[in-house]
């Protein structure tokens, strides 16, 4: 935990339970089946973005999406007005069910958001600059869209929505205009579990990141995955089982012993909690990686999560490129750039290794024209393989770079598969299933994540 700066201070509103909700929500016969959150790509902080409505009277709310984290947290200092929030009470089920949480007993501020007593509190994190706080858990009315394109359709409506308040200098760091993260992590009260409970759909979603420029998407619930020119993905995905890694890296507080917290005015009690999380990241079982269609040889134990939740393979939407511990990085780079041999070098580009002339470099519908990089998971009959659009990186100066970045040599885990890999590529996380369905690079298929239709 870095810094714990005073809770907030906000207008003063009371407590008001389900206040003049008017849910918008047009789909007959119960809740809709599924909702969408629009995606871009910030160039800036190489970040997606999304944007979705909230509060009573409702304002556009923009985000960092995150496959981590453990909930929606939000900045509740700046300009959080809303006459429909309500604090979670430190007895109630959800905090129950949180195990990470703990009760904000007294806040001695005037009363916001922010600042209300007997309040579940928790730790938003801002996972893009790994600082973190306490905050009060809250319900607030939450507004997504059931569709955007072709053209936007009506909103779904939760009206009590769980969610984080976190601090404005925990923005500090997200890209242009967000005030908070969007956990899509297995965690209970994340956007799929939570908004699966809320609307009564499955639990599972489809990530579609675009590349700069372009819209993306993610997708909640039941729908088709059909993207134009009349293309449906929904029943050609490959899929790998979903690991949970035992241990979480979240290291708050003790088993059994009530530690306070004084935050500013606020004091915060942990108490009696268990600690040893599950991590609610996910994993896929990588158990080998091929460049050309030639095996790299790699340490089988770096693959594998060990007792301590210690390597193993994960995505992460807050890490632009892909990550690998020192050993798998310097395996990669030497395999490529064997297959790469006739191609003129160029110097590398922090913070990458192996970089190459763009100008030397052909170009394919798929990219670069460069090896393929095949990912080789669990159980399945192809691996994913990774086009050059989605291993090379473009610098200003015009090299061409292996978009996969060094971790050292004890890393937590071996292999962070990051925005970078993923973009235009449609992966389904299925929970219930416990599965992660890709397509890999969606021009192959003569479609693009911008293209995604739904209605
Ligand atoms: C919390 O309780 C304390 C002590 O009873 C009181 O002084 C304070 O105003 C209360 N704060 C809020 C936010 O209700
Ligand atoms: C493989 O990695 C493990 C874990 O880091 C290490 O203990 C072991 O020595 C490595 N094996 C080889 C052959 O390098």
């Amino acid at each position: 935990m870095a810094r714990l700066p005073p809770l907030a201070v906000a207008s003063g509103a009371l407590l008001l339970l389900f206040v003049s909700v008017s849910p918008c929500r047009a789909v007959a016969g119960g809740g809709p089946s599924s909702v969408v959150l629009p995606v871009s790509k910030d160039d800036a902080t190489q970040q997606y973005v999304t944007m979705f409505r909230q509060r009573t009277p409702q304002v556009p709310v923009k985000a960092v999406l995150d496959l981590a984290g453990t909930m929606l947290w939000v900045d509740c200092d700046a300009g959080y007005v809303s006459s429909s929030y309500a604090g979670v009470r430190c007895g109630a089920k959800p905090c129950r069910l949180l195990k990470n949480a703990g009760c904000a007993i007294t806040c001695l501020d005037a009363v916001s958001a922010g600042c209300l007593n007997d309040t579940c509190s928790e730790f938003p994190k801002n996972t893009a600059t790994s600082v973190s706080t306490a905050g009060n858990i809250i319900t607030d009315v939450l507004s997504l869209p059931t569709t955007f394109r072709p053209a936007p359709g009506p909103l779904a409506t939760a009206p009590a929505f769980l969610f984080t308040c976190g601090h404005t200098f925990l923005t500090q760091g997200l890209a242009d205009g967000a005030t908070g993260m969007v956990s899509l992590s297995r965690a209970r009260f994340a956007l799929p579990t939570q908004l699966a409970d809320t609307f009564g759909f499955s639990r599972k979603f489809a990530l579609c990141l675009p590349p700069a420029s372009a819209a993306g998407v993610v997708v909640f619930g039941d729908a088709p995955y059909t993207f134009q020119p009349g293309v449906d993905l929904s029943k050609s995905l490959i899929y790998t089982p979903l690991l949970v890694n035992p241990v979480s890296t979240a290291p708050y507080g003790r088993k059994d012993k009530t530690t306070k917290y004084f935050i500013g005015e606020t004091t915060i009690q942990l108490k009696g909690r268990v600690w040893r999380e599950k991590s609610t990241d996910y994993f896929v079982s990588l158990t080998g990686i091929k460049v050309n269609g030639h095996t790299v040889p790699v340490n089988a134990t770096l693959l594998a999560i060990d007792k301590k939740g210690v390597g193993g393979t994960k995505l992460s939407t807050v890490s632009p490129y892909t990550v690998l511990e020192r050993s798998i990085h310097q395996a990669v780079t030497d395999a490529f750039a064997k297959e790469m041999a006739a191609i003129p070098r160029a110097p590398a580009v922090e913070p990458f290794k192996l970089c190459y002339d763009g100008r030397k470099v052909g170009s394919t519908r798929v990219g670069p024209a460069v090896p393929t990089i095949e990912l080789v998971l669990q159980s399945t009959a192809a691996s994913w393989v990774v086009f050059g659009a989605n291993s090379m990186v473009a610098t200003k100066g015009g090299a061409l770079c292996l978009g996969v970045v060094d971790a050292g040599t004890e890393p937590q885990t071996s292999v962070v598969i990051g925005g970078h890999m993923m973009e235009d590529n449609l992966l389904e996380f299925d929970l219930e299933a416990s599965r992660l369905g890709f397509s890999s690079y969606l021009p192959s298929r003569q479609t693009t994540c911008n293209n995604f239709r739904l209605g």
